[in-house]
């Protein structure tokens, strides 16, 4: 079992040593290593169980360290970073030597952010290199947005997290690449891209694939509960099962056919905000009830309601 505490000098030992630690971030928890020190980064790979061609992101907290191990920082991204860091933003950019290749899987750009959490921006001020770490959890399975959801998953694989309360953001980082000097979001998330938009102007979106290894940020089938998740024809679902043994997923109002007990409403108020941070532990909460298949609604296709809708749609693909 993991020790879940607050010690940030035993955390930075931990770290020194090549150990991975579950740590807070605002978006969702990551599992982090020396980004410096291959045989740590190998070991993040093996406990989350992660193939080798999925790259991670490397965290880090001022920009003068970034720009120690990046080759170019173009002024689209440096707009981006002055507006939206500390947070939920991922740019890639070229790499430097010092980034190893087992970092981004052989690609010759790196993943970087500055997360805005208190706890995780005082441990990278203490440290004298940056942090790779993925979320912490299982490849293919819902990111945790608590230390308990890490626990539950990764406890018996890691000695330590790091508890920074609930994620308040609750849904993963933005990944922001540049082609020339256009702006490319190759994953959505916890920056709308209206906010984007409004910084840098027209950004290109790029769907999702099942297999393409020169975006592997992309995998189609990912963030999924164990239990089959479907977002079409209720009505027939409600037919094939009783209302005992469906969950339901809903954006702002509860249905009448399902057992409110097994009902998640992501937003009261329908703040798309509150419903990103609610959206993965309601999963988590949906999966480990006694039903046999969950149904989630959509969200209406604008600000975060798009990274959620993309979270909920690959949840749902069974292959
Ligand atoms: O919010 C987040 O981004 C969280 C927290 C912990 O920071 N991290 C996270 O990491 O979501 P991960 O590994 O679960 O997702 C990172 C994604 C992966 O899908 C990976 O394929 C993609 O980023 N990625 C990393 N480096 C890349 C690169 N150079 N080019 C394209 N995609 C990249
Ligand atoms: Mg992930």
């Amino acid at each position: 079992m993991a020790i879940i505490g607050t010690d940030i000098s035993y955390v930075k030992q931990l770290l020194q040593a090549g150990q991975v630690v579950g740590i807070p971030t605002e978006t969702v928890y990551g599992l982090a290593g020396n980004a410096f020190d291959e045989d740590a980064v190998l070991k993040i790979f093996t406990v989350k169980n992660r193939p080798q061609f999925d790259p991670l992101i490397v965290h880090t907290d001022t920009l003068s360290k970034l720009t120690s191990f990046i080759a170019d920082f173009p002024e689209k991204a440096q707009k981006l970073a002055k507006a939206f860091w500390p947070g939920p933003l991922t740019l890639l950019l070229p790499k430097s030597d010092e980034i190893s290749d087992l970092v981004t899987s052989g690609l010759s750009t790196v993943a970087v952010r500055i997360p805005n959490h208190s706890l995780t921006l005082e441990l990278l001020s203490t440290l004298d290199f940056p942090l790779a770490a993925p979320s912490a959890n299982p490849f293919g399975y819902i990111s945790p947005t608590s230390a308990q959801h890490v626990e539950k998953q990764l406890g018996k694989k890691i000695p330590y997290i790091l508890d920074g309360g609930e994620s308040q953001v609750g849904i993963e980082s933005t990944i922001v690449g540049f082609e020339g000097d256009e702006a490319v979001v190759y994953r959505l998330g916890g920056t709308s891209v209206e906010a984007l938009e409004k910084i840098i102007g027209t950004v290109k979106l790029v769907a999702h694939s099942s297999s393409n290894p020169k975006a592997p940020g992309m995998l189609k089938s990912h963030y999924s509960p164990r239990k089959p998740l479907f977002i079409t024809d209720f009505e027939q679902l409600s037919k094939n099962y009783s209302k005992e043994k469906i969950g339901y997923l809903s954006f702002q109002i509860a249905i009448e056919n399902v057992s409110l007990e097994n009902q998640r409403i992501l937003s009261l108020t329908g703040s798309y905000s509150e419903a990103a941070k609610h959206l993965f532990s309601y999963m988590r909460q949906l999966d480990s009830l006694p039903i046999d298949v969950i149904y989630a609604e959509l969200l209406p296709e604008k600000d975060l309601g798009r990274a959620i809708n993309d979270r909920i749609r690959r949840a749902a693909v069974r292959e």
